[in-house]
């Protein structure tokens, strides 16, 4: 069962396209619930009123304002849809997605709403991108946590699959949640992004991933994901070609496998 309280086949991967079995009712419900969905999930951004000198975006999650600067000549200066998507379901399902002291990390983070809003969810947040974007990451999320959570986020880099297990030891580094939005593209890295997400996903940890799907590699990755990892789609939202995801690594992790890898 999903979160949307109707039932999804994780191996389904086309499950936008409406079955030859669905009944159309079935089919207005499930087109009802993504606009709707996708409505409360877009409306959390808003933009300023008063022309400014900083150019910045607004978002309210955990009834606080978020205010979100963007650049314009990198993937991970802009803010991408999936981050809201992610964002909101983890505001609305904290009874089954508790943030509050637990360990997470961030892949991707871009601008940062996800990690600001996983903090003021209370969470111990470890937020991770290449190099180039962490200054503006840092910006965002410092601007937007000072004095608002518990523990302040720790911004930082990791490039996908370099050195992940030196800067990362699962000795002294065990993640509770790793999220990611919009991760998924056409990018050279996506042996060592699924290798990240094999290295960091331990024994207990769960994996929130919004994937945004635009090209047939995105689908093949998910395909690869599911050799791997269980998955249960959490969201399903044509309209804004989204799926959010949680996923499980399936093996239990061997000794060896720990020692090798840290
Ligand atoms: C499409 S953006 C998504 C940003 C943010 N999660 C969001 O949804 O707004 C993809 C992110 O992945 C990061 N990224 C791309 N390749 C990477 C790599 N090899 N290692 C680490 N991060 C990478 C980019 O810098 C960017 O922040």
């Amino acid at each position: 069962m999903s979160c949307l309280g109707h039932a999804f086949s994780p191996s389904d991967m086309d499950a936008r396209q409406p079955k030859a079995t669905e009944d159309s009712s079935t089919k207005q419900g499930d087109v009802a619930v993504d606009a709707e969905l996708a409505k409360a999930i877009m409306s959390r951004r808003f933009h300023p009123s008063a022309i400014s000198p900083e150019t910045w975006e607004g978002y309210i999650f955990s009834d606080v304002e978020i205010r979100i600067k963007e650049s314009t000549d990198l993937y991970g200066a802009v803010l991408w849809p999936s981050a809201m998507v992610l964002g909101h379901f983890l505001e609305t399902n904290q009874d089954k997605f508790n943030l509050a002291h637990k360990n997470v990390i961030e892949l991707g983070a871009g601008t940062g709403l996800v990690t600001i809003v996983s903090s003021l969810l209370g969470a111990k947040v470890t937020s991770t991108d290449l190099p180039d974007v962490l200054g503006n990451l840092q910006y965002n999320v410092t601007c937007n946590t000072k004095g608002r959570c518990k523990y302040i986020p720790v911004v930082t880099e990791l490039i996908w699959g370099q050195n992940v297990a030196e800067h990362f030891p699962c000795a002294t580094h065990h993640f509770d949640y790793i999220l990611a939005a919009d991760v998924v593209y056409a990018h050279p890295y996506l042996n060592e992004l699924m290798d990240t997400f094999d290295y960091l996903c331990q024994d207990g940890t769960q994996i929130l991933w919004a994937m945004r799907f635009r090209l047939d590699p995105e689908n093949s990755f998910v395909d690869r994901f599911q050799q791997h990892f269980h998955l249960e789609e959490l969201y399903d939202l044509p309209s804004l070609s989204i799926k959010l995801y949680r996923a499980w690594r399936k093996d239990k992790r061997t000794k060896d496998h720990k020692e090798a890898a840290a």
